[in-house]
Order: C-alpha cells, then structure tokens, then sequence
C-alpha cells in the first residue's frame, strides 16, 4: 500500500493546527493576565526595598503616596491628601505641609497643627521577593498612630 502526500491536505491541516494552538493561548493568557491585572491595578510596585534610606521621605506622584522610611527602617505609606479639605500636601525634611490652611503633619502622619484632626491616611504596604508594593488605591483612615501601622521587612 502506498502513501500518497496531499500537499494541499498538509498545510490545511497545519493551519488548523497553528489556529488551534494561537486560540488556546490567547484563552489560556486571557485567564493569567486578567488574574495578574487584577493584582497590579491596585499594588503600585515601589522597587528593591534594599534602595531606601532610612529617616527619607520619598514621593511617588504617579502613585499619589508619599513613602515615609523610619530611622529603624521601618515605612508608612501615606495619601497626599490632606485630611482636612483634601489638598495635596507637601513633604518637607521631617514631614508634611498643607499649602492651603497649613495644616502639618510628622512622618508618622500624625497632626502636628491644625485645621487638620485626623492623620494621614494609610496604605497596605507588601515585600515580595525583595520588591515592595503600595495598595495605592484602598486608603486607610485612622484617626492617630499607632505603631502596628510600620510594615517591615
Ligand atoms: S486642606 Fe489641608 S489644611 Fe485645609
């Protein structure tokens, strides 16, 4: 018995085959990137945690938080608005300013004078793998420091 090559019958069936597998990995991605996007639109990643320096404070603009590192390496991560009319405050050596009824705050966030009672609001902070992320997008209202706020590494 002999085979007889159907060239025509060869690529239709290679083609089918690319079209089978190009579908199965877009499906298949589909899955994982909507899985991974879920994660990344709320968890800004900052970078290598093994970067900051102690007694800083970094802003992340894009992020609209502001890092405050510790002089024990310890880091709070704080809204930019402010907690009296919500104006975008401003960092200065040892804490925050408002521009608008200058209000002040610590490193800790805390009141340091008024029109502002409240702290600054809070974000989760998370190390993985070296790598440190802000939950920019689920602040936290508090009303005063409290030391459990401090993620460390
Ligand atoms: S909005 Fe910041 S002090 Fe009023």
């Amino acid at each position: 018995m002999t085979m007889k090559f159907n060239r025509r019958g060869f690529i239709k069936k290679g083609v089918i085959a690319l079209i089978g597998a190009q579908l199965g990995y877009l499906f298949f991605d589909s899955f994982k990137k909507k899985g991974e996007n879920e994660e990344d639109q709320h968890w800004y990643e900052v970078g290598p945690i093994g970067n900051l320096e102690a007694n800083t404070i970094y802003p992340f603009q894009s992020g609209q938080f502001y890092l405050s590192v510790l002089e024990d390496g310890g880091i709070l991560a704080f809204s930019v608005k402010c907690t009296h009319l919500g104006c975008v405050i401003q960092a200065q050596k040892d804490g925050f300013i408002c521009p608008c009824h200058a209000s002040s705050f610590n490193k800790y966030g805390e009141v340091m004078s008024p029109p502002a009672t409240r702290a600054l609001d809070t974000f989760d902070i998370k190390v993985r793998n070296g790598i440190l992320f802000v939950d920019h997008q689920n602040a936290k209202k508090r009303s005063q420091f409290e030391k459990p706020q401090i993620t460390y590494a």
